[in-house]
């Protein structure tokens, strides 16, 4: 009975001390914000934590309470502290715990900054523009290329879901990057299609919370079942990693320098996690800005694409402005990753943005609200207006506060990859074809999230693409 009074004194000793904590730093937030993060759960488990928290952004400004002992932030001061102070800044939340691969972690899934580091000079030189531009990696993804704008062409006078066959591009260019010569191709085999749809369709939300928030209820629960097959995918980059073959340009070959000293399960790890990190992003931010392209209002945008792309047939990938243009607005209105990046503020506490927050607190940036609060930098927020990037006025704000590949040592390794199978696609279509909403287009495009990234909901989109005339 004693034991039982010390336990309930102890609850409720640590639960004052979070709330005072909580209370004593002013962060704005929702009066209940201060008390429980059940709140901040519930819209979660809804699949609609982006949103909320955006809505409290517009209510309370740029800094606000999300739960006793997390703060979300939509500003620069911000999102320099936490993802860019002393390189990398903060160490990763336990969230990343569910991007384990095999048993293992991969780069992403790392939660200290120092042993990230280390990893992230593995892959460094692989991911650079350079290493793109001059290997066979830019080759197979030209390929890649032509092969999407024959099944455009041979669209004509119907429609393309475009949602698969983007999906199966970013698959075919990733995995080419990885593995090249032994890439998947799922853009024509329907042996490596399966592949991509195994994952691009997850369906896990609520599981993997569930395994987040409750681990041990997660563990209890997974006695009862049967244990989970392994998936298509990650048996496809086991069988890659120790049976093939690979050239140079390939990461896996890096990977596999005797220098690097890499146990095999743990090189199947990086390959995976790069595989999933590569494909629906890609594949969602072609798709949301294929559709957003091929809606009436974007015709003028449409125009002016196709005119510099024909007017500059020689142009770099880099050079061709306009482009550059539509991309970042694209990345801008719907960014893949659009949901918040959890970081641990440093065990001593630190002041972000004007408020003290004690060490341990969870805090993070979205980069949906990063890229839609500041009217000052990105007027018209809400509307996608490519012009706005090349306005000279303005430059720097835009590009500080660009946050679709995150910030910092740990954002994005893969941008340049991304970029590069971006431009040289769009290159290829609109070069060629005006595109539309096909007639039988009633899917839902709206922003879908998932436990990190989001999609188009309906993972549909039919577009029609017709021959511009010379
Ligand atoms: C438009 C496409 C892409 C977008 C918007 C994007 C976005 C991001 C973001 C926001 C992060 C940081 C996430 C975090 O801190 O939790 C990230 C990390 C990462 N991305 Fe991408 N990504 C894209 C394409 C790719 C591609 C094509 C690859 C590789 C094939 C890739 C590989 C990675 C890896 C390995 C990391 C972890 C980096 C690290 O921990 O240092 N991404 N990406």
């Amino acid at each position: 009975m004693y034991t039982l009074y010390l336990l309930v004194i102890a609850c409720i000793a640590y639960l004052a001390s979070t709330i005072f904590r909580a209370i004593a730093t002013k962060v704005p937030g929702p009066w209940y914000t201060n008390l429980t993060s059940f709140v901040l759960k519930y819209y979660e488990f809804q699949g609609k934590r982006r949103v909320w928290i955006h809505s409290l952004h517009e209510r309370y400004g740029p800094v606000v309470r999300l739960a006793p002992n997390e703060v979300a932030f939509a500003n620069l001061e911000g999102m320099k502290e936490i993802y860019q102070s002393g390189g990398s800044g903060y160490d990763k939340t336990e969230f990343y715990n569910l991007f384990k691969q095999y048993g293992r972690r991969p780069m992403f899934a790392l939660l200290n900054k120092n042993e990230h580091s280390q990893r992230r000079k593995l892959f460094a030189e692989r991911y650079a523009m350079t290493n793109i531009l001059n290997s066979t990696i830019i080759q197979g993804i030209q390929q890649n290329a032509a092969k999407v704008v024959q099944k455009c062409a041979a669209s004509a006078g119907s429609y393309l879901d475009t949602y698969t066959v983007l999906h199966c591009y970013a698959l075919d260019c990733a995995s080419h990057a990885l593995f090249n010569p032994s890439g998947t191709k799922s853009l024509d085999e329907k042996e490596d299609y399966v592949l991509m749809e195994d994952l691009s369709y997850d369906d896990r939300l609520q599981s993997r919370l569930v395994q987040h928030h409750w681990p041990v209820l997660a563990s209890i629960r997974s006695c009862f079942t049967p244990k989970p097959m392994m998936s298509l995918s990650h048996t496809f980059v086991l069988n890659r990693v120790s049976n093939t073959k690979t050239e140079e340009s390939a990461l896996l070959h890096k990977l596999r320098s005797k220098a690097n000293n890499i146990e095999e399960i743990q090189m199947a790890a990086e390959c995976m996690d790069h595989l999933a990190a590569g494909i629906d992003t890609t594949g969602d931010a072609l798709c949301f800005l294929m559709h957003e392209l091929s809606l009436p209002r974007s015709l003028s945008v449409q125009k002016r694409l196709h005119q510099e792309i024909i007017d500059n047939p020689n142009a770099k990938l880099d050079d061709l402005p306009y482009m550059d243009a539509v991309i970042k607005e694209g990345l801008r209105l719907f960014p893949p990753i659009p949901m918040s990046l959890p970081r641990y503020v440093p065990k001593e506490g630190r002041d972000i943005s004007g408020y003290s927050l004690p060490g341990n607190s969870i805090v993070s940036c979205q980069a949906y609200s990063m890229h839609l609060m500041d009217t000052s930098v990105f007027p018209n927020a809400s509307e996608f207006l490519p012009e706005r990037w090349l306005e000279k006025e303005g430059e720097a704000e835009r590009n500080r506060l660009f946050f679709a590949f995150a910030a910092g040592g740990r954002g994005c390794i893969g941008k340049n990859l991304a970029l590069v199978e971006m431009k040289t696609l769009l290159r290829d279509i609109y070069g060629r074809f005006t595109t539309n909403i096909a007639p039988q287009m009633s899917s839902d495009m709206s922003i879908d999230d998932q436990i990190i990234a989001s999609r188009p909901k309906d993972q549909k989109c039919l577009l029609t693409f017709q021959e511009v005339s010379v």
